[in-house]
């Protein structure tokens, strides 16, 4: 396994554009990156996995310097799972200048759910992602279902700018318990990560109650966020939104049809988001 540092060196190694597959990652790598990482080694192309934590995506009060730096333990694990080449650029490398064009995504879809919370998320994530593709140059590039909201735009993005990518969706992997994979996971303490689970709980609970028919989804929501709330977390969303644009549904909508739960919550300091599809 490869590992470079700059661009130049990673055209170098894979001269001819469209021949590999891609999975971009800020590091901090655990077993949900690697599923994606299997996943795009299972195309039988060389696949490059790059590891940059991208401060366009933070906001000045976010994360971006505590996020942690694990590169050496990342490639150690992104080896056996079939990374060919480790793409971790610097800042400098990527942002050799201030990065004054940026993308705007579609505020119908960007600006609802997380990017309501997190204004700007979407730009950042969408500017370095064109700028990774523009290194990478892969035919096919892999995206966790995680972050739901996040492979969508990726794929509108992809899709209104032509590029000759295809995005594929990975699923979300999983603890024991049921609590989605996440690197944040790691500032959990002890006790808060035995509560966490209480996250996905809340969306199974919310998707059966909605399937159920059992009120106005306002009302639901309302009730899932108490319920949430009472057990120590502070959610920002907890919703019920249509799959195919993230759009809310109305009390004059059919329910059947393919939605997807979807919440963020902080539990003390960390903040987690996971998602449910399901169909009615
Ligand atoms: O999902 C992530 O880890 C990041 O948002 C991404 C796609 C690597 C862009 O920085």
């Amino acid at each position: 396994m490869l590992v470079v540092h700059t661009i130049a060196a990673l055209r170098a190694a894979l001269p001819v554009p469209g021949t590999c597959t891609f999975v971009p990652t800020m590091g901090n790598l655990h077993e949900g990156h690697l599923a994606l990482v299997r996943q795009a080694a299972a195309h039988g192309l060389p696949v490059v996995t790059s590891i940059f934590v991208n401060r366009l995506q933070f906001a000045p009060h976010e994360d971006f310097e505590r996020y942690p730096r694990t590169l050496d333990r990342d490639c150690e694990m992104l080896k056996p799972a079939g990374c060919d080449i480790v793409f971790a650029p610097d800042e400098h490398e990527l942002y050799p200048e201030p990065q004054t064009f940026t993308v705007q995504p579609d505020p119908a879809l960007a600006d609802l759910l997380e990017g309501h919370f997190r204004p700007g998320f979407f730009t950042g994530v969408c500017t370095v992602v064109l700028k990774l593709f523009n290194a990478v140059h892969p035919r096919v590039a892999v995206f966790g279902k995680k972050d739901y909201q996040q492979l969508m735009v990726i794929r509108q993005m992809t899709r209104q700018f032509a590029l000759p990518i295809v995005i594929e969706a990975g699923e979300t992997s999983r603890a024991d318990d049921g609590l989605a994979l996440s690197s944040r996971n790691g500032y959990l303490s002890e006790d808060e990560r035995a509560h966490a689970i209480e996250l996905a709980q809340a969306l199974r609970a919310l998707a059966d109650r909605f399937r159920a028919g059992v009120g106005p989804l306002a009302l639901l929501e309302t009730q899932s966020m108490q319920a949430l709330t009472a057990r120590g977390w502070q959610p920002d969303y907890l919703t019920v939104r249509h799959q195919l644009n993230l759009t809310a549904p109305t009390d004059a909508d059919d329910r059947n049809g393919a939605w997807v739960a979807i919440a963020a919550a902080r539990l003390g300091a960390t903040r987690l988001i996971d998602n449910l599809e399901f169909n009615v």
